[in-house]
């Protein structure tokens, strides 16, 4: 009996291997079969690899192709959320993943195999089933540093709640929008924020970190993790001009997020099930600690 369930479930595994799924607010919506994407309009981008420093044309449907084929009417969706093979998850929110109006690749365009160097991994890595390769020649420079290139992509979530973490708020300033920009995009697959994120690293907030250790540590740790633990997992912040400016916005987009008082009052604004969701967290939060 046991084999038999075994067997199906690695059956029906190979036989979707390379289909997509699509998500709403991590509710399954649709499996999108190879075939049916690969049917689609289909579109080739020139990809600049800073390693090779060669451009690269790679094959794939427009994520707006996709967006169409799931909503046929208007939504309210405002994230984006591309998760990987290995379950790590990237995060852009869909006004910037409009600008980057990015492919989801499935082959190269001139023939050549289907991957690419890893910083991370530090190896070549299979690219696919699908890799996100954006449209950056409408983007302005200083916003590039925020479109990641995404590999083994099997999913997509699409999210109807805003991730900006209460920063329109009038408390907010431009160091700390900068520093929610540079967490979503550099820390949150590792380290989550209000149940939102991956867990491969500690809750910045739930362990305090900024209270505990101050802010000089969680910027060395940012700037050169290597610095503060021989044996990190981490990558450093990019070599940008603004790397530095970046490391202090994270320091106070957390201690900005850290104050509760004022993650209450954004509560407030909320309707009632997104309220509720919030003050489970921050509950659970506070029982952790
Ligand atoms: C690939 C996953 C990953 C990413 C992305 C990542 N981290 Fe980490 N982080 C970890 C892991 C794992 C640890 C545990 C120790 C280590 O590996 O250095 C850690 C540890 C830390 C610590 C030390 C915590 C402590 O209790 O001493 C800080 C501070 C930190 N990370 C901040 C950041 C910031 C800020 C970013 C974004 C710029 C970031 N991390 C991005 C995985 C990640």
């Amino acid at each position: 009996m046991m084999t038999l369930f075994f067997t199906t479930l690695l059956f029906i595994s190979s036989a979707f291997a390379n289909s997509l799924n699509v998500k709403l607010d991590g509710e399954f919506v649709i499996e999108m079969k190879e075939e049916d994407l690969k049917k689609s309009n289909t579109q080739v981008v020139e990809f600049y690899n800073f390693v090779t420093k060669k451009s690269e044309p790679y094959k794939g449907v427009r994520l707006r192709e996709l967006f169409k084929k799931v909503f046929t009417g208007p939504h309210n969706i405002v994230e984006v959320e591309f998760i990987s093979k290995n379950g790590f998850k990237s995060y852009i929110s869909l006004d910037q993943a409009r600008l980057g109006d990015p492919i989801l690749a499935f082959e190269r365009a001139d023939g050549e195999k289907f991957v690419r160097y890893s910083q991370k991994e530090k190896a070549l890595v299979d690219l696919g089933p699908y890799y996100v390769v954006w449209n950056l020649k409408n983007v302005p420079l200083p916003q590039q540093p925020f479109y990641s290139s995404i590999y083994q992509v099997v999913g997509v979530n699409l999210i109807t709640s805003s991730m900006n973490f209460g920063i329109d708020s009038k408390e907010s300033n431009e160091s700390i929008e900068l520093g929610a920009r540079t967490y979503k995009r550099y820390c949150l697959s590792c380290h989550a924020l209000n149940g939102t994120g991956g867990d491969l690293g500690v809750s910045l907030l739930k362990f305090q970190v900024l209270k505990e250790k101050g802010a000089n540590y969680i910027k060395q740790y940012a700037l050169d993790p290597l610095k503060s633990n021989p044996r990190t997992k981490m990558l450093p912040l990019p070599a940008f001009k603004n790397r530095e400016a970046m490391a202090q916005g994270l320091v106070d987009f957390l201690a900005f997020v850290e104050d509760p008082k004022h993650t209450l009052r954004e509560a407030e604004k909320l309707p009632n099930k997104k309220r509720y969701l919030l003050l489970k967290a921050l509950l659970e939060d506070a029982k952790a600690k």
